[in-house]
């Protein structure tokens, strides 16, 4: 290497020194007779200048000099006259005066500036992905990225668990996610799948007596894409032999904990709260609900018993469910503001929203004429009602009230700013459903996946209710985002055959599919359970990015396109060819 220091790294320390550095030219500038150059490299930026009356030659020759540019630059360390120094800069006291550089290569004018603070298309940054890499927001994001895996790592071989790598290459068992297929070149109409995560390989690894296992994985799901989804995302997957599901939550709860401390320096309030599906969704609305502020959802059937009101009481009738939402001060909302949230109830599949004003002691508007005094009294208690509140209600269904209003919850915060940006409130959820009916499959489905256990005190709802069955589950959320989900196994042969039957996936199908995770649980298969965190979602919220592809390098567009190598891409028929492959 040539160089003697990287550009973050000189200070006052170094006045005087002679240095050589390397870099790309981050600003140009001719300021009266003398040139100005920020040096750039992902360690920092300094200032470099150009003095005529130093060398006029070397001068000269840096007017050629442009943004982009790869250049070495000699030169000694001096600081900077009192009026120049920036304190915003991490080398803001000095700078260097140059007297030679030379051009390591020369760049063409770029698509798009390398600054922060500018609005670039991005498609355009996807392009050109490994310039919009150049800039300091991305490069911190990925410095970040870097020293959770230092940490996860950390943290993992210091607590006795095996790094084991699993394949890539696997059988396709779709459930769940669509899988990604890789054709055979040995056995032309056969496919390996890419994996949509490690989960048999895992539990096999525990039947192998490995006992504690992790892995920084990517997997892979062909699934709409959303801000926090990508096709391909990387998983800090966990499996642990002769545990229960406090020992998980123990070890993830350690885990963030770490990661919090070292790279925020926050310090997390330990335990992290934890709370039952159940709760979670009648108070929130959510599997996943933000913690970061109240406006909590209240039941409110009891106070409704009586109710004068047609819709109340038709809905209780029907056994569903009334509940509300108190928005602070917003009595003042307008006529059109509150008809915009009774639209997006409605679109969200509720059959209407209720709504009153609380104001002066008394109710008024909406369906305040329906209210009778001993409601009114109850509902200011169990509210908690202040001056100037909006209650918004919905009255349906179990699923569409608290869902419903669960949604308006989270768009009335954001809307208003009750969200705090500084913020991070974590929650583990426990005790999901085991299975969930799917429309579109005519059959129920795992929530988790098939090898999630259920509750052992629910296993004789299995085939009666098997709605009711209550699994061995917990997800961990973070302001709202699910940044990890795990279970305790199924790990005997018996209990595996009873959940694909629930899950009507009949003998045959089970065997072809997952013959051999049965067969292994034959053959001493330990108690084990584990857990996988969303290590690209982790990252996001740790630097506050808007979206999952500004903590990945190489990001796949909403659509799954890889604007900048074009993938995926036609392949000739050669290929085709040697695949058997006839495209239709
Ligand atoms: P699960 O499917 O819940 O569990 O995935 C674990 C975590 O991975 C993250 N995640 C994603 N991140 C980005 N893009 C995606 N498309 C995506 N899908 C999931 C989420 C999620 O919490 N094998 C089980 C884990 C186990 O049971 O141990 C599993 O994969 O943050
Ligand atoms: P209506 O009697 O249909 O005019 O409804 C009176 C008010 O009740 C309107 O504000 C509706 O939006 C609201 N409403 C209707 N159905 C429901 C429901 N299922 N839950 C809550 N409010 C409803």
């Amino acid at each position: 290497m040539t160089r003697t220091h990287t550009c973050g790294a000189l200070n006052k320390k170094n006045l005087g020194q002679k240095v050589v550095l390397t870099g790309w030219v981050n600003k140009w500038r001719d300021l009266g007779g003398l040139i100005f150059i920020d040096l750039r490299d992902r360690y920092g930026k300094v200032q470099t200048v150009f003095n005529p009356e130093e060398n006029a030659e070397v001068y000269e020759q840096a007017k050629a000099l442009r943004s982009e540019d790869v250049v070495e630059i000699k030169g000694t360390v001096s600081a900077r006259p009192d009026t120049m120094i920036n304190q915003e800069m991490k080398t803001g006291e000095i700078e260097i005066a140059a007297s030679s550089f030379r051009i390591l290569n020369k760049a063409k004018t770029t698509p798009f500036e390398i600054l922060d603070d500018i609005e670039i298309n991005e498609e355009l940054r996807l392009k050109y992905r490994y310039l919009d890499l150049r800039r300091s927001s991305l490069q911190r994001n990925l410095l970040v990225r870097s020293n959770v895996y230092h940490i996860i790592r950390d943290y993992f071989y210091k607590n006795e668990f095996l790094e084991i790598e699993t394949p890539i290459l696997m059988k396709s068992t779709p459930e769940g996610a669509r899988d990604f297929l890789v054709p055979s070149r040995n056995y032309p109409g056969r496919f390996y799948a890419l994996p949509q995560s490690p989960q048999t390989y895992k539990q096999l690894l525990m039947v192998a007596g490995f006992d504690r296992y992790f892995q920084v994985v990517k997997c892979f799901r062909d699934e709409d894409l959303r801000r926090d989804r990508q096709p391909e995302f990387t998983q800090r997957d966990v499996e642990m032999s002769f545990v229960d599901e406090n020992d998980i939550i123990r070890i993830g709860s350690e885990l963030v904990q770490k990661v919090f401390k070292e790279v925020l320096d926050i310090s997390m309030e330990m335990p992290i709260k934890r709370l039952t599906f159940k709760e979670a969704f009648e108070r929130f609305g959510s599997d996943k609900p933000d913690l970061r502020f109240g406006m909590e959802i209240h039941r409110l059937n009891e106070v409704f018993t009586n109710s004068d009101f047609n819709v109340f009481s038709s809905v209780l009738a029907s056994d569903g469910e009334i509940a509300a939402l108190v928005v602070k001060n917003g009595a003042d909302f307008s006529r059109k503001k509150i008809d915009k949230l009774i639209d997006r109830a409605k679109e969200l599949g509720a059959k209407g929203l209720a709504y009153w004003k609380y104001q002066q002691g008394e109710f008024s508007a909406g369906i305040s004429k329906f209210i009778s005094n001993i409601e009114t009294e109850q509902l200011i208690a169990l509210l908690g009602l202040h001056d100037n509140d909006l209650i918004l209600s919905a009255a349906d269904t179990y699923e569409t009230t608290f869902s419903v209003l669960g949604q308006l919850r989270l768009e009335i915060a954001e809307e208003t700013g009750l969200i705090p940006q500084d913020a991070f409130a974590f929650l583990w959820v426990t005790d999901f459903p085991l299975l969930e009916y799917s429309e579109e499959e005519g059959r129920y489905m795992a929530r988790h996946h098939p090898f999630t256990s259920p509750q052992e005190q629910d296993l004789e709802l299995l085939d009666a209710h098997p709605e009711k069955v209550k699994a061995r589950a917990y997800d961990l959320v973070l302001n709202g985002s699910e940044i990890a989900g795990g279970s305790i196994r199924i790990h005997t042969k018996e209990m595996q055959e009873k959940m694909f039957a629930a899950l009507k996936i009949d003998k045959e199908e089970a065997k072809q599919k997952f013959g051999f995770l049965m067969e292994a649980l034959e053959y001493g298969a330990p108690p084990h359970g584990g857990i996988a965190f969303g290590l690209d979602r982790l990252v996001m919220l740790l630097v506050n990015a808007d979206s999952i592809r500004d903590v990945i390098a190489f990001p796949k567009t909403s659509s799954a396109l890889s604007l900048m190598d074009e993938a995926p891409s036609a392949v000739s028929q050669a290929q085709l060819d040697e695949l058997k492959i006839k495209l239709s």
